[in-house]
């Protein structure tokens, strides 16, 4: 029987989604055209969109996102991504956005590009139904310094715009772990902001115990916490979220076979797991596809699919009157 009917009529939040991850080569083309730069046709965009490995999927990454620009590139982008997610029955999106990568490789900065996705972001609640939120992401691997400038930024325009509602750190974990962003993520929070850290998807557990240790209300991947049963035992004792991403695992090879992946069990184990899309456009996958592929492959029957719908609204940062209304209207679908 196909689950997608019943996937898409459940209200589901996506909350481990990237911004520039959601641009596909045609929208690149768009946007070229009105640059006024040496044009991009579909075949070279494409071709940005080609990664063998994690490290080449980081540049990939940063590729894209330098080919957006001005306020008006992030208010399409933004635009786009939430009609796509509105498509699929989501409700509510926490969207990490890569302030880390415009401050440290466009040098630009960052209020006119949030400008054009607010605008678009307001006008897709009042008319798709659909809220969304902004997590200010940085890179690790740029270092405390640079990561202060985004964390810092995030604070400040807090007040005017409430609808960031947090931080993270991505980019490549081999190269930083962390510990050495305590300090910032203790006045991040002191200023109101949630926490997020990208944690263990290339390391092992010991990446995901730092991000614990600093103060992380949600992990992204967690996906080597399968190593270390004591982990998993205080991943689900506290009710920490973890937002996994089973096809970016994949297509990333941090995660050789879907049959190796610990979705299945960490549910299992009572961790609070969530299914997200990550880079839907970098990795081919929506988040329909993700609750497809827990259907399909893992065995997850509607019930469980409702489970994980109703983990992805608690785990989010959502006021809990919200909250509440979405989970009824979970509970209730039939
Ligand atoms: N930036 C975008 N997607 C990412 C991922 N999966 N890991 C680290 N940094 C990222
Ligand atoms: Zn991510």
């Amino acid at each position: 029987m196909d689950a997608l009917p019943f996937i898409r009529r459940l209200p589901k939040a996506e909350l481990h989604l990237h911004l520039e991850g959601t641009v596909t080569p045609e929208t690149l083309v768009d946007l070229s055209a009105h640059q006024g730069v040496g044009a991009l046709d579909l075949a070279r965009a494409r071709a940005l969109f080609r990664y063998t490995d994690f490290t080449g999927f980081l540049m990939a990454f940063k590729a894209i996102t330098e080919h957006l620009r001005s306020a008006e590139d992030y208010e399409l982008v933004t635009s786009r991504m939430l009609e796509r997610l509105a498509r699929q029955g989501v409700v509510h999106a926490e969207v990490y956005v890569s302030v880390g990568v415009v401050y440290y490789w466009q040098r630009c900065e960052f209020e006119p590009l949030l400008a054009g996705m607010e605008r678009a972001r307001v006008r897709a609640e009042a008319q798709l139904g659909i809220s969304a939120c902004w997590i200010f992401d940085a890179v690790r691997h740029f270092g405390p310094e640079e990561a202060a400038r985004v964390f810092r930024k995030a604070a400040e325009l807090r007040a005017e715009f409430p609808s960031i509602v947090g931080i993270g750190i991505g980019g490549d974990e081999r190269r930083t772990g962390a510990e050495p962003f305590r300090d910032l993520y203790a006045e991040a929070r002191d200023a109101g902001l949630r926490l997020t850290v990208h944690a263990g998807e290339t390391v092992g557990p010991e990446g995901i115990w730092a991000a614990l240790n600093i103060g992380a209300e949600r992990i992204g991947h967690g996906l080597s916490a399968i190593q270390d049963p004591d982990l998993m035992e205080v991943l689900a004792e506290r009710q920490i979220p973890v937002e996994i991403c089973v096809t970016s695992n994949l297509k990333t090879g941090c995660c050789a076979r879907v049959e190796d992946h610990p979705l299945r069990r960490y549910f299992d184990s009572g961790i609070m797991v969530t299914l997200n899309s990550d880079d839907p456009a970098l990795f081919g996958a929506d988040l329909e596809d993700e609750y497809r592929l827990a259907a399909g492959r893992f065995g997850f029957t509607e019930e469980h699919l409702r489970e994980l719908a109703a983990n992805s609204i608690e785990a989010s940062f959502l006021p809990p009157e919200r909250k509440v209304a979405l989970l009824r209207r979970i509970e209730s679908l039939e």
